[in-house]
């Protein structure tokens, strides 16, 4: 069995903004239920023992956490490549101080939108200044800075303008990453899904820009999968190359299955993560193909997509085990095609957006 390529370090689920597209499961772990300083530690050391390279600090907000230049400094100290995935929003100089002296590689910085008013649509928080401030301190820093869009209905036709922030801020790398619809983003899909036409023009601007800014700053297209005759490979395959480490310690073979529950996912409180990578039933679960059913047990694509995505599988069937809906020969293709039939019909009064928290609450 291959080792973990990648750990994702979710080190809290606390965080400043309250994005409609927010992946992260719908039940968010309390300040209160995150482990301590020594467990991460631990988790960190056995990682690189069972032949992690790079971690990930995630969240939430993971600046939240007072000990992440700890967490970092051990990564380094057990020779991982460090990745921090930030809102921005806490990113002093005094943190990116103490970041820089613990080893720090390199920063995910997050946006919404081109301007204050679209990010604070999407993120129901005023605080597109302090973003902009960050990825000043990231650059003066001296951390190569990449950055994050999730694309939507909201900012897809904002996209020239998106990556023109992105490059006046100095972004070496710019990920367009348009949405998948997990947990809280799930519940915005008529919200955030867009038509045939914004995307085809959106990708038109996509690819010019990244032929503009060749060698300047590299430009990536994360699909959007409901608009794709076949799944993508989520993960790599389930428990194939990277694994999640939770707030409360619970460990998942993806950032987006502590929604499964028809799973009993370890935690690193109780077991070793050798043993949970290797032996935990959760992570057997859907390992490899033995699992499949028809019609991926017997097409040809099963060693390049996998059966697709098991999150995606359970949040629109109930059944992590089936073909995820979004293949064309998924039985459950209509619970897909109905939401693109929806998003592509003469717009009529425009959903409402649901934030995790009510915005003035946010605010
Ligand atoms: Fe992939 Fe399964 Fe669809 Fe084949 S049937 S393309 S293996 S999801
Ligand atoms: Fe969990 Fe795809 S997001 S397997």
């Amino acid at each position: 069995m291959p080792a973990p390529y990648g750990l994702l370090a979710e080190v809290t689920h606390q965080c400043p903004l309250h994005c409609l597209y927010c992946s992260n499961p719908l039940e968010l772990r309390r300040r209160d239920e995150e482990i301590g300083t020594e467990d991460w530690l631990r988790v960190i050391r056995e990682a690189a023992d069972l032949g992690v390279v790079q971690v990930h600090f995630s969240g939430g907000e993971p600046l939240v956490r007072g000990d992440l230049a700890e967490l970092v400094a051990e990564a380094r100290g057990c020779e991982l490549y460090t990745n921090l995935i930030t809102s921005g929003l806490g990113f002093t100089e005094e943190r990116a101080k103490s970041l820089v002296a613990a080893g720090l590689n390199s920063v995910q910085l997050s946006i919404q939108g081109d301007t204050a008013e679209a990010s604070e649509l999407v993120a129901a928080t005023k605080r597109f200044d302090k973003k902009r401030e960050a990825a000043r301190i990231i650059v003066d820093s001296g951390l190569p800075l990449n950055m994050n869009v999730v694309l939507h209905r909201l900012n897809l036709d904002r996209l020239d303008a998106i990556i023109d922030v992105c490059e006046s801020w100095g972004a070496e790398r710019l990920e367009l990453a348009n949405t998948q619809y997990y947990g809280w983003g799930l519940r915005n899909r008529d919200v955030l899904l867009p038509n045939r036409e914004q995307l085809a023009a959106a990708e038109e601007v996509y690819q010019r820009r990244k032929s503009e800014l060749a060698g300047r700053m590299e430009l990536l297209w994360i699909l959007p999968d409901y608009y794709e005759p076949y799944p993508k490979p989520c993960m790599g395959g389930w428990a194939r190359t990277a694994l999640t480490v939770a707030p409360d310690g619970s460990a998942y073979p993806c950032p987006v299955a502590a929604d499964i529950d028809t799973l009993d996912f370890p935690s690193v409180l109780t077991h070793p993560l050798d043993w949970i990578w290797a032996k935990s039933p959760a992570f057997q679960a859907y390992r490899g193909t033995d699992w499949m059913p028809d019609p991926c047990r017997s097409c040809s694509r099963k060693e390049i997509d996998f059966g697709g995505c098991r999150c995606q599988a359970f949040a629109l069937t109930g059944d992590a085990s089936r073909t995820d809906p979004v293949c064309t020969f998924s039985p459950d293709h209509h619970l897909v095609q109905d939401a693109v039939d929806r998003a592509n019909e003469t717009p009529g009064a425009a959903p409402e957006p649901v934030y995790r928290r009510p915005r003035a609450a946010a605010e």
